[in-house]
């Protein structure tokens, strides 16, 4: 079912756009985007099994973060193997201060989207605050939305060991899941602070342990945020799921970032943890500044960006006018 439903809503290219909206579609493009629905593009689908098959041949798997359908299109054309639909929304695109307001309704409508741009990235959906933690029952059927609806490969949960039922449950349930251990954002308040979890030997087996126990109760990868990367080296060496790290240091089978901070949408200095491939935030606000100052001097729009009317219709219309006024 979330197959058939992943590839009727990648092709929406049926529907006519306004043509002054350059996201519109010209039918070459959407035959493109059906061939790569369809596999026929020069990526195969990325699967567990491609991940799982990585991680034994020790080639790296790439993760970003994508939360719509324009940036989706232009991370599958670059070929990056996974993207998350993370709830980092909440604080990169909504503004919030931390990810405790990001809703399911919100995920799910973005995974859908993603999914449409991305057809063959390893989509990965990620579980808003309380939409786990309270059952089980709660966790597999919010879970279900991203997978049938949202066309998600994998659901990520913030999880210890506290939550190993709910893991199992979800497993047995069908649904591939990817446990977040070491810095959970949803737990922020009780944490007190973004910091580096498992610095302590006792806290760091804590969460060795904890890892086992994901794996054991059925979880198919992990994500690691924010642990030494003595630790995330012994957990990455001692699984055969694959696992991807964020601030975890070089030694895990994946990594990802959030895209903002690797595009340098917002300014400043990037974080310790982040590579910074593109000054995003200089370019826009330029071209943004270029944009006002052309309207405001009369330099766009001009009537080459416009359509006119014909001299025969302009005539008549102005025959009508005349008309109309007497
Ligand atoms: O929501 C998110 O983007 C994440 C990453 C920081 C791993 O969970």
């Amino acid at each position: 079912m979330a197959a058939g439903i992943g590839i009727v809503d990648c092709c929406p290219g049926a529907v006519p756009a306004r043509g002054w909206v350059t996201e519109r579609r010209s039918r070459k493009d959407v035959g493109a985007r059906l061939s790569l629905a369809y596999g026929m593009g020069k990526r195969k689908k990325i699967t567990i099994s491609t991940l799982r098959a990585r991680k034994r041949e020790s080639q790296r798997i790439s993760m970003l973060t994508c939360y719509d359908f324009a940036t989706a299109r232009l991370m599958e054309e670059a070929e990056v193997d996974s993207l998350l639909v993370g709830d980092t929304y909440g604080e990169v695109c909504l503004g919030y201060s931390t990810t405790l307001p990001v809703t399911i309704e919100h995920m799910v409508t973005l995974a859908e989207a993603v999914r449409r741009g991305a057809p063959t990235a390893y989509l990965v959906g990620d579980m808003p605050y309380l939409t786990f933690q309270v059952s089980a029952e709660e966790a597999i059927r919010h879970a279900g939305l991203f997978m049938a609806k949202g066309g998600c490969d994998c659901i990520k949960v913030e999880v210890d060991r506290r939550l190993v039922k709910t893991v199992e449950a979800m497993a047995s349930a069908t649904i591939p899941v990817m446990a977040h251990l070491g810095l959970k954002p949803q737990s922020i308040q009780s944490l007190g602070g973004y910091r580096t979890q498992g610095k302590q030997a006792g806290e760091a087996l804590r969460i060795i342990e904890d890892a086992k126990m994901m794996v054991d109760a059925g979880a198919i990868a992990l994500l690691l945020e924010a642990v030494p990367r003595e630790v995330a080296q012994i957990i990455t060496a001692s699984t055969d799921v694959p696992v991807f790290g964020i601030a975890c240091g070089p030694h895990c089978d994946g990594q990802v970032v959030v895209l903002h901070d690797m595009v340098g949408f917002g300014g400043g200095h990037p974080p310790r943890a982040v590579k910074q491939y593109l000054q995003l935030h200089d370019l826009l606000v330029e071209a943004f500044r270029a944009y006002t100052d052309d309207v405001a001097e009369g330099r766009f729009p001009t009537e080459a960006n416009s359509a006119g009317l014909e001299p025969k219709e302009l005539h008549e219309l102005q025959s009508l006018l005349e008309k109309s006024r007497s």
